[in-house]
């Protein structure tokens, strides 16, 4: 099922941050984001969150902030419904063009953007933290007037 994010999902959002990201956010993060109003969606499965999405919608823009599923639901099309889904709330509100950033070693979820039609259209050099140094992150772009 998909649904509204709400504060009491926080816990187990920043699980599946843990077991996922080099650099994973954290409660204040998403507290931060809470308080701004920014807009998300999670999946339950078996009464658990197994997904969950982060966005902020302006004027005529989205950005796609945070994306995450657990590592045993991945490639069930848990991460593909949280996108698509954030993209049609962002049409519905006259957005016209979304944006995200991804790590360039981030295959799956590059191979995930592409599938649903974001173009790269630039790169932010050493601009996200690893273990050993830096790493370029990758800007893409999705028109959604097409
Ligand atoms: C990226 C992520 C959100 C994808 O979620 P998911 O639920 O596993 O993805 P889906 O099952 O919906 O897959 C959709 C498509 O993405 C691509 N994809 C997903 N996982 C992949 C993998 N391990 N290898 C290659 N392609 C992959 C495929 O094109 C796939 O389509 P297909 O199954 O028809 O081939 C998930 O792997 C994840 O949480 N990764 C860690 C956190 C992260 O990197 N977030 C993105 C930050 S920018």
């Amino acid at each position: 099922m998909l649904r509204n994010l709400n504060e009491l999902d926080f816990a187990q959002l920043i699980a599946i941050e843990q077991l996922t990201q080099n650099a994973p956010w954290s409660r204040e993060t998403f507290e931060r984001c809470w308080q701004a109003g920014y807009q998300g969606w999670v999946i339950e499965f078996d009464q658990n969150v197994v997904g969950f999405i982060i966005v902020t919608m302006h004027v005529g823009e989205s950005h796609i902030l945070n994306l995450g599923v657990h590592p045993n639901y991945q490639r069930k099309g848990f991460g593909r419904k949280l996108l698509s889904h954030a993209i049609n709330m962002a049409r519905g509100k006259e957005v016209v063009i979304t944006y995200l950033e991804v790590r360039r070693s981030n295959k799956s979820a590059i191979a995930l953007y592409q599938q649903l039609g974001f173009v790269q259209i630039g790169e932010r050099k050493d601009y996200y933290p690893t273990q050993n140094g830096r790493e370029d992150a990758l800007v893409f772009a999705k028109d959604l007037q097409v």
